[in-house]
């Protein structure tokens, strides 16, 4: 795949760049994962008093999920507080949010102290309905949001080019340029003699010593901030997390908005602007599926025909599509991670929330590290309250079950010789299935469709040339180059040489 197709509008930031992990090492801390998480871990355990510290990066800094995400800087995350009143009560409800809450304010304070130039813009934050159902579900929301002492009101007047019946509104939020931010951020903490390493993939997690493939390193503390965690056996977390793939335009000429606004219901659209050289781009996005579902669809295709019904004399100058890791009741993981010791540390599941969700994450992990103390109960990854979580958990292992069996038992369809330039797909080679794309060259590039975190049968996603986990989520590139964890190693090769 031409790695600059699907890159964000962020991605065009200069990157600082990081030497490769090589021989062994000790440290006070090991964060391991250099996205937003793993440098906001790094920054705060530092402002703690914790100096010796080792971050290691599979790929290159923020080239995950922190690398394409919205920036939305908010304690808006959709219609939560109802949600979290009713199933977990009014204190952890309000634990939740204060967390939150406070996130946007130390983004605010790191970019003031440390002068980080990264479009910072305080705005409001909008959820807006278009349907009457839609209006009472967010009155519900601002009632409960209200009764936790989140400032939320009900609005009627919006920017977006949509009939909204209703928003709610969050004041005081903030928007900002993820990439400048982050980047930034990983040079202040080498400059502060944090040890980064990038292209450094962990493959394993002895006690406390982290294994590269060119070294250990043994950290008194480990935090572990790689999306998925890589260590998903022990804790179950292939049952506790699912994957969710949205899609992003940047458009050139559509009106500048100062609010951020986001559609109550999932999967609707979210719009905000992104100052730039020549004038605002709107950052549009929509859709939500599960991670290998939903193959066949033309996404880009069919945003790019919304963007123009709302936008006429708009342009895409980027598009590009990411996923997120969802939990089984919307929380994230932050806390022990108690099958790993009492010194191992889990940051995940931030249900496309993960900049406050980061945040709050260094604040709590950091806090345990210098001063000890319980896990914070609403965040625990070892929380127990399964009615939240039973029913999303039971219907995502049907799933797995249900794709395990048809991809099993999909014949391959086509000879080999069948594909055309440009396709891909599964196929026939010497009686076996193998999962195959033709390049526009007419180079050939096979693979054992079958994914190596645990077997699961692989879709081919024709729109971005991947294959697609529909498990948990795993992605590869047509040539079966690891994208997106848990999985860690390749795909293994398969026809003609
Ligand atoms: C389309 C989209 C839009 C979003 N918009 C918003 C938004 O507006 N506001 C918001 O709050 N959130 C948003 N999110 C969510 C947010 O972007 C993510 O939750 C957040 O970026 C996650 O950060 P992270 O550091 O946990 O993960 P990542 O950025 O993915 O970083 C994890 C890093 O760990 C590395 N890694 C993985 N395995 C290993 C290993 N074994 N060894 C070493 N390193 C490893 C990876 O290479 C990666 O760089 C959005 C998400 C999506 C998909
Ligand atoms: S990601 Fe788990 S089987 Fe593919």
């Amino acid at each position: 795949m031409d790695e600059t197709e699907f890159m964000s509008l962020w991605q065009t930031e200069k990157r600082p760049e990081f030497p490769r992990f090589r021989g062994d090492e000790t440290a006070q801390a090991v964060v391991v994962g250099g996205g937003i998480c793993g440098l906001l871990c790094a920054y705060e355990l530092l402002q703690n008093g914790v100096k010796d510290i080792v971050l290691l990066e599979a790929r290159k800094i923020c080239g995950g999920a922190t690398g394409h995400t919205t920036g939305k800087i908010t304690s808006q995350h959709g219609l939560i507080y109802r949600k979290l009143t009713d199933g977990l009560g009014r204190e952890r409800a309000e634990e939740y949010a204060r967390r939150n809450e406070e996130a946007i304010g130390r983004f605010r304070k790191i970019v003031e102290t440390e002068k980080i130039d990264c479009d910072f813009i305080p705005c409001s934050a909008y959820l807006y309905a278009l349907t009457d159902d839609g209006v009472r579900r967010l009155e519900a929301e601002a009632d409960a949001a209200q009764h936790l002492s989140v400032d939320a009101r009900i609005v009627h007047d919006c920017e977006i080019p949509l009939p909204v019946r209703a928003a709610l509104c969050f004041p005081n939020q903030a928007r900002f340029h993820p990439l400048k931010f982050a980047y930034r951020l990983a040079e202040i903490l080498r400059e502060r003699g944090v040890r980064i390493f990038e292209d450094s993939l962990a493959i394993a997690l002895e006690d406390n010593t982290v294994v590269t493939r060119e070294g250990r390193v043994y950290g008194k503390n480990v935090v572990l901030c790689t999306h998925y965690p890589f260590t998903n056996f022990k804790g179950m977390y292939y049952t506790r997390i699912v994957q969710s793939r949205s899609y992003v335009l940047a458009l050139e000429n559509a009106r500048k908005l100062d609010g951020m606004y986001l559609d109550c219901e999932q999967g609707g659209c979210s719009f905000r602007s992104q100052p730039r050289e020549g004038g605002d781009i709107l950052l549009f996005s929509m859709f939500d599926h599960k991670t290998g579902h939903e193959t066949g669809a033309p996404h880009y295709r069919r945003m790019e025909e919304e963007a123009k019904k709302l936008y006429p004399e708009s342009a895409v100058r980027f598009r590009w599509s990411a996923q997120d890791c969802m939990t089984n009741d919307g929380i994230p993981y932050i806390g022990r991670y108690r099958q790993q010791g009492n010194s191992v540390y889990l940051a995940s599941g931030f249900n496309k929330w993960g900049m406050t969700g980061s945040m709050a994450a260094a604040d709590l992990i950091s806090g345990l590290i210098v001063s000890g103390g319980d896990d914070c109960t609403v965040f625990s990854p070892s929380r127990s309250d399964f009615s939240m979580q039973a029913p999303v958990m039971f219907r995502e292992i049907g799933d797995v079950v249900a794709n395990f069996t048809k991809g099993y038992l999909e014949p391959p369809g086509r000879s080999l010789s069948e594909l055309k330039n440009g396709e891909g797909g599964l196929a026939e080679y010497q009686g076996a299935k193998i999962g195959a794309y033709r390049d526009e060259e007419g180079a050939l590039h096979g693979v054992n469709p079958v994914c190596p975190h645990m077997h699961c049968p692989l879709r081919w996603n024709p729109e971005e040339r991947t294959w697609d986990c529909p498990c948990h989520g795993s992605r590869f590139d047509e040539t079966g180059k690891v994208m997106e964890n848990p999985a860690s190693r390749p795909l293994e090769q398969r026809g003609p040489d």
